[in-house]
């Protein structure tokens, strides 16, 4: 079995460059550049320490550059010798990396914090944390859901797509799988569609709130480019037609009234500002007769860039959908011949926002929830294991509320522990603690056997820090009285309450690209480590062949 990344190994060049801080952006982003700085799409773990290292410097974690070019000296070796297969020099020049880690530590010039996180990584290098979670296959899952699938929005076709491959997956690990449909409200569903150029292209778009809907062929006309939307820019060629209009100048309700009165007969406003979501825009101030809706500026451009080039033709439709359901998987390994047994839930939610292809959030977290289903197949203790994949969790928990409420008060009792994986791959640099969240901020048993786990693995207790959050599907499963907890990737020193998270959250560029096998990798130990202990189940089967990292290149 192979470990992250290890596998996808860089050119020495490339690699060296980044260790070395070459790259002429590299360590010297301004604080608005590093919000949007990603680790490198590498699943290199050197890639990756180099470019923490490189933040924790800009983020006076790390006070002085002589510390940062010592670091990155001894990972450049470090990655020379793991290309040379001198796999002794390796751990040897490893052991000097933390010994560097500890001294500057001690001298005041490292944080804990980036102690912590280089530290770990370090044991990773050096065979120290080990275990049957592999990061590669889970990352296989992100592609198949958030690729392959796409958007997972509660009661879509891709949500019912996303729940079939988990099942499926569930299935095929000899789970016993059951579907569950929940209710949800009524969904609004816009479409568009580009007609003229034969491949029917849809493109993501928002229903401006107070449209009126369509029939469910919606409109297909050609589309008139109307400028910011101001009564001289509308000529009668408008008339019965879609118009394009820029966002922005005038209120949208005075765009909306010149498309009317010029005999449109829909409008599609594009964004005036690059965003990763779509405009919200709102009818306040006019009661439009015609459906109007949202783009983002780059898909308006692009459409205007076709009229420029010829006629454009699009079909525009907007409907309210009832009688909605949002789908829920959950896979259950029952002991055999044990009555009553006691039992343990994994949870992720499976349902993404509208749009949002939701590889963060939060295919990252139901594709460890696969691959812990994975490595716990094997399990024949007395316990019941249950995962569950969770539908409607954008909507406030639709899915869990559903299963929950479902159980019988016996199985809540039963019910000993529950932990919610959600967006625990974040390639975020500065999200680098794996935090621990509970409703009421206090600690329970998913807590202590995490944090037990931790130390078990050798990882500071200090990465994964309790805090209070709710907005995720543990919070159902507290109310039942029933000990859960929240994991989420988030930066050092988010207050209680707070969620300090990547700025792709709930957007169009919620993408696999930022998505980190190193951190799914850890996620996925530690909770693997935690259940493994509360269960007393003890990895036989399947040993894995490599002992460290370094012998899977
Ligand atoms: N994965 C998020 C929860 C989250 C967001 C945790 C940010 C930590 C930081 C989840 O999918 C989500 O977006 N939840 C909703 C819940 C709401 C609909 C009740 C949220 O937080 O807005
Ligand atoms: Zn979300």
């Amino acid at each position: 079995m192979k470990r992250f990344g290890l596998k996808k190994v860089f050119s020495t060049a490339v690699i060296l460059t980044m260790l070395l801080g070459a790259n002429p952006t590299a360590g010297s982003a301004s604080a608005d550049d590093r919000i949007f700085n990603d680790m490198p799409n590498t699943g290199n773990v050197f890639a990756d320490m180099a470019t923490q290292i490189n933040y924790f410097k800009d983020d006076g974690d790390i006070q002085n550059e002589s510390t940062v070019r010592a670091l990155k000296m001894h990972l450049s070796a470090v990655n020379q010798f793991q290309k040379t297969g001198q796999t002794d020099k390796v751990i040897q020049h490893m052991q000097g990396f933390k010994q560097l880690l500890d001294n500057q530590r001690n001298n005041g010039v490292l944080s804990e914090v980036a102690f912590d996180v280089l530290n770990t990584y370090a044991q990773y290098v050096t065979g120290k944390i080990e275990g049957p979670f592999d990061a590669d296959i889970a990352m296989e899952h992100v592609k198949r859901l958030s690729v392959d699938i796409g958007p997972r929005e509660a009661g879509t076709q891709g949500e019912r797509e996303g729940a079939e491959y988990i099942e499926s997956v569930l299935k095929s690990y000899g789970y016993e799988t059951a579907i569950e449909e929940a209710p949800r409200s009524n969904r609004i569903e816009p479409k568009l569609k580009i007609i003229s150029n034969n491949n029917n292209k849809g493109i993501p778009v928002r229903a401006a709130s107070g449209s009126p809907q369509t029939s469910a062929d919606g409109i297909t006309r050609n589309v008139y480019q109307a400028g910011v939307g101001q009564a001289n820019e509308f000529t009668e060629d408008a008339n019965d037609n879609i118009a394009l209009i820029q966002n922005g100048v005038i209120p949208v309700s005075e765009k909306v009234k010149n498309a009317m009165a010029a005999g449109a007969k829909g409008v599609i406003i594009y964004d005036n500002i690059e965003r990763y979501t779509l405009p919200s825009i709102s009818l306040s101030g006019v009661s439009s007769t015609i459906p109007v809706a949202g783009i983002t500026k780059k898909d308006g451009e692009a459409l205007l860039a076709e009229i420029s080039a010829g006629n454009l033709e699009a079909q525009l439709s907007i409907q309210t959908l009832t009688n909605q359901k949002t789908i829920n998987v959950i896979a259950t390994k029952k002991p055999q011949g044990i009555e009553n047994p006691e039992i343990y839930y994994i949870g992720a939610h499976l349902d993404s926002v509208p749009y949002g292809p939701g590889a963060s959030d939060n295919a990252s977290g139901s594709s460890t929830l696969l691959e812990l289903a994975r490595i716990f197949k094997d399990y024949d203790g007395d316990k019941e294991l249950r995962f569950a994949a969770f539908g409607g969790e954008e909507l406030g928990f639709v899915g869990s509320r559903y299963h929950i409420g479902n159980l019988t008060q016996d199985e809540v009792d039963r019910t000993k522990v529950q932990f919610q994986i959600d967006m625990v791959g974040t390639a975020w640099v500065p999200g680098s603690q794996l935090y621990i969240n509970t409703v009421d901020g206090k600690s329970n048993l998913v807590v202590e056997s995490t944090h037990q786990a931790a130390d078990d693995l050798a990882i500071s207790k200090n990465l994964l820090p309790l805090h209070m959050l709710s907005r995720s599907d543990h919070v159902p499963f507290h109310e039942k009285g029933v000990p859960s907890a929240l994991f989420i990737w988030m930066e050092p020193g988010t207050p209680p309450g707070a969620a300090y998270i990547e700025p792709y959250y709930h957007s169009l560029e919620d993408t696999i690209e930022h998505v980190s096998p190193a951190r799914i990798q850890l996620t996925g130990d530690v909770v693997f480590k935690a259940i493994s202990n509360l269960i007393g189940y003890e990895k036989n089967s399947e040993k894995n062949e490599e002992t460290s990292l370094l012998l899977a290149s």
